[in-house]
């Protein structure tokens, strides 16, 4: 098994061969889950602390689970940013978490880069459960299972990533991660919520939904960030729907065997259609769900294996 990395801040700067191997684990983990066994030695006596600075229920959850079912003792902390000082909280945060002998922080923040800030100051494997507009490794990895799951591979796939790209970590882990593996991803949306960087990604773009859905195998949809825009980047919901939202005529230009995907949280009748959403052979957003306990049981398996024993 290769992990170059004490952490896991971003997918960007990983290797095919480390994404591979998390993929393969996590795979390994999805069957176990499904047969119903555990395996709680692996992290007996470690201590994961699910520190969350901002909203969530899907990922905290997914983390506790996985560090549950792998045996870890599991401690959620949420926290206001709204009071202090963010910089000076984030430090004393961190000789707090020291104080406490964590061995695996997972870390939430609304800014970019807080993740990393911490795992400078952390003896723990810190772990990025999504940072402001930056990444959402995770996430990334649990997409691409879910997509190798129904495609067998990802190599040479047409990926379309839909909606509001500018404000999405999901967006970004996804790119680095997808065309790292060989993918083809496109990324559609309106100019306003398109990001300047699209194209150093490496990523093609389109502002028309059926040209950028036009063969594509795989259609993930992204939730509108009003929380993360400053202004009017968009008209209305209704207008938005209108252009950019999922609905059977729009898939209808991708393939017929395509799947359809959303990360959660969904506004359905905003980026995507209830029909859509819950269509029994083309959704697989409740296995992405499941897909996120595996992968992150075998991104805490990982990390796990290169802790100090006994600390
Ligand atoms: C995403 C997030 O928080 O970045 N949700 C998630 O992790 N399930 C996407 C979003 O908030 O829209």
């Amino acid at each position: 098994m290769t992990y170059p990395r004490k952490h896991l801040l971003a997918i960007e700067g990983l290797e095919p061969p480390h994404i591979a191997d998390l993929l393969d684990l996590a795979e390994s983990y999805a069957l176990l889950n499904r047969s119903g066994k555990t395996q709680r030695d692996l992290l007996k006596g470690r201590t994961l602390i699910n520190l969350f600075f901002e909203d969530s229920t899907r990922t905290r959850t997914s983390f506790e689970l996985a560090g549950k079912r792998l045996g870890a003792d599991v401690i959620n902390m949420s926290v206001s940013t709204s009071s202090v000082n963010k910089g000076e909280t984030l430090l004393d945060t961190a000789s707090t978490l020291n104080a406490m002998h964590c061995d695996l922080l997972v870390v939430r923040h609304a800014q970019s880069g807080a993740p990393s800030l911490l795992s400078q100051k952390v003896d723990a494997a810190v772990i990025n459960a999504g940072d402001g507009t930056h990444e959402h490794p995770t996430q990334a990895l649990l997409d691409a299972l879910t997509i190798r799951r129904h495609k067998g591979r990802l190599e040479g796939l047409i990926v379309a990533i839909c909606g509001d790209i500018a404000h999405s970590r999901v967006a970004r882990s996804n790119m680095h991660l997808l065309t790292t593996m060989g993918s083809r991803v496109r990324v559609v949306g309106p100019p306003t919520l398109i990001p300047a960087e699209a194209a150093r990604l490496g990523v093609e773009v389109f502002h028309d939904m059926k040209a950028g859905l036009a063969g594509a195998d795989v259609v993930m949809m992204l939730r509108l960030q009003r929380e993360r825009m400053s202004g009017g980047m968009v008209p209305s919901a209704r207008e938005f729907f209108r252009f950019y939202g999922l609905d059977a005529e729009k898939l209808a230009f991708a393939k017929p065997d395509s799947i359809v995907m959303h990360p959660g949280p969904m506004n359905r009748g905003v980026e995507i259609e209830s029909a859509i959403a819950d269509h029994p052979t083309r959704s697989v957003i409740g296995e992405q769900v499941e897909m996120g306990v595996a992968c992150r049981m075998a991104v805490l398996d990982m990390l796990s294996r290169q802790l100090p024993r006994n600390r």
